[in-house]
């Protein structure tokens, strides 16, 4: 299978690679599993005062594919609000990245991922103003 220029650049210098503090209540943490594969993959936000994400960090334990989906997920969402951020479709990573049909799932991880840190720094912050 021949992958593009761009997956092979992510999988092998993969930005953002890291973790970041999952008990601080400005950080979402997202852990999603692809049931296609078996693979995991770990995207934390870290999200300003005004709804910025001023940090992104992924750890992905799964193929090439999915490294190199979630390396592009944390630079796009980096420096977006936490809505516009929401709104990454699986199916813009696969045209950025040119991901053939058999690895359109480890796309989904990524969106995936996306979508459950947001949710998790979203409970939080509830917990937070119900606290207050
Ligand atoms: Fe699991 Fe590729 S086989 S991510
Ligand atoms: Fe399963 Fe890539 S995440 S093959």
């Amino acid at each position: 299978m021949a992958y593009s220029d761009k997956v092979i650049d992510h999988a092998e210098n993969p930005r953002n690679v890291g973790t970041l503090d999952k008990d601080d209540p400005t950080v979402g943490t997202g852990l999603v599993g692809a049931p296609a594969c078996g693979d995991v993959m770990r995207l934390q936000i870290k999200v300003s005062d005004d709804g910025v994400i001023e940090d992104a960090k992924f750890k992905t334990f799964g193929c090439g594919s999915a490294i190199a989906s979630s390396s592009l997920a944390t630079e796009w969402i980096k420096g977006k609000k936490v809505e516009e951020a929401e709104s990454i479709k699986n199916s813009d990573i696969v045209n950025e990245l040119n991901l053939p049909p058999v690895k359109i799932h480890c796309s989904v991880l990524a969106e995936d991922a996306i979508k459950s840190a947001i949710a998790d720094y979203r409970a939080k912050q509830a917990a937070k103003r119900a606290a207050e």
